[in-house]
């Protein structure tokens, strides 16, 4: 659908987009983003939560990732997060999205995911609890168990925390740290709690660009536009799936 260069992106353009791309009521997606890869979008990250919301409707959900980990967190550093306050840096539009009424943020102190819908408690309960980030007691894998997407607004592969769900669940040799950290979480009454969990190993530079042609060509994954923005939407067990497999026969796949 055309965008009125003069007047910018609204809600009514981004709706029936996300429509066509393939997002229906009752969906459940996962959003990574950038606010500015639409060009400009009237009422700003606002409109595009309200998008968001409308497409998936009452009985869907919307997740977006609200992470906080840092390369240097570990058992010298380990990192400290307050639920209630400790910024983002996945952007303008998770940082709007847990100012909403109803946005609940999961409890993990490097991963946490904010969500609003349906099963979005369902999706983040006990993150915290996950022994690692993204594995398989995390919102990412649930996500993908109950059939959700992934949708990337004007960003790549390189910004697909589900791939690393892949690489949990495959225990590729160089994606954890090799001991737990005794990680500080407050939860929303104040509550202080330290959490044991394996966190990231952040110095392996990886290549997640490589599987966006093979997520087309298997059709896990479509490819639309609204405005300047181009947006991918995968299946996000199908992605898992067809990774896990790969990174079991060649460990490396996704290593530069
Ligand atoms: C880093 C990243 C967020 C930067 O994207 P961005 O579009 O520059 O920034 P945001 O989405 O935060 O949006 C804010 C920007 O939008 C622009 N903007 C402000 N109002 C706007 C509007 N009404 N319409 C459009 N753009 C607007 C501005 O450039 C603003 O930047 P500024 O605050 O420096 O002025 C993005 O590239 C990215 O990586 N997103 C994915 C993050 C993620 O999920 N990572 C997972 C890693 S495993």
């Amino acid at each position: 659908m055309p965008v009125n260069p003069i007047h910018g992106v609204t809600k009514d353009e981004i709706v029936p987009n996300l429509k066509a791309l393939g997002i229906g009521e009752g969906d459940s997606v996962l959003v990574h983003s950038s606010l500015s890869s639409f060009g400009y979008v009237v009422g700003g990250a606002d409109t595009v939560i309200d998008a968001l919301l409308d497409a998936t409707g009452p009985e869907g959900t919307v997740l977006v990732p609200t992470l906080t980990g840092r390369r240097e967190d570990g058992p010298n550093n380990p990192p400290v997060f307050d639920v209630r306050n400790t910024p983002c840096w996945t952007g303008r539009i998770p940082t709007q999205f847990m100012k909403r009424p109803g946005a609940r943020r999961s409890l993990h102190p490097t991963h946490s995911v904010c969500g609003i819908g349906a099963i979005a408690a369902a999706l983040i309960e006990g993150h915290e609890r996950s022994l690692t980030p993204c594995g398989a007691q995390s919102p990412y894998y649930r996500l993908a168990q109950k059939g959700g997407f992934i949708l990337l607004i004007g960003v790549g592969q390189a910004s697909n925390t589900t791939i690393h769900t892949a690489e949990e669940l495959a225990e590729v040799p160089y994606h954890m740290q090799k001991e737990p950290v005794n990680t500080i979480v407050i939860d929303y009454e104040g509550k202080r709690r330290v959490e044991r969990l394996y966190l990231h190993d952040w110095g392996t530079p990886r290549r997640f660009e490589r599987i966006d042609e093979e997520l087309l060509h298997l059709g896990i994954m479509r490819i639309g536009k609204v405005g300047a923005s181009t947006l991918r939407l995968i299946s996000s067990l199908p992605m898992i799936e067809f990774l896990v497999e790969k990174l079991r026969k060649e460990p490396r796949y996704l290593c530069r």
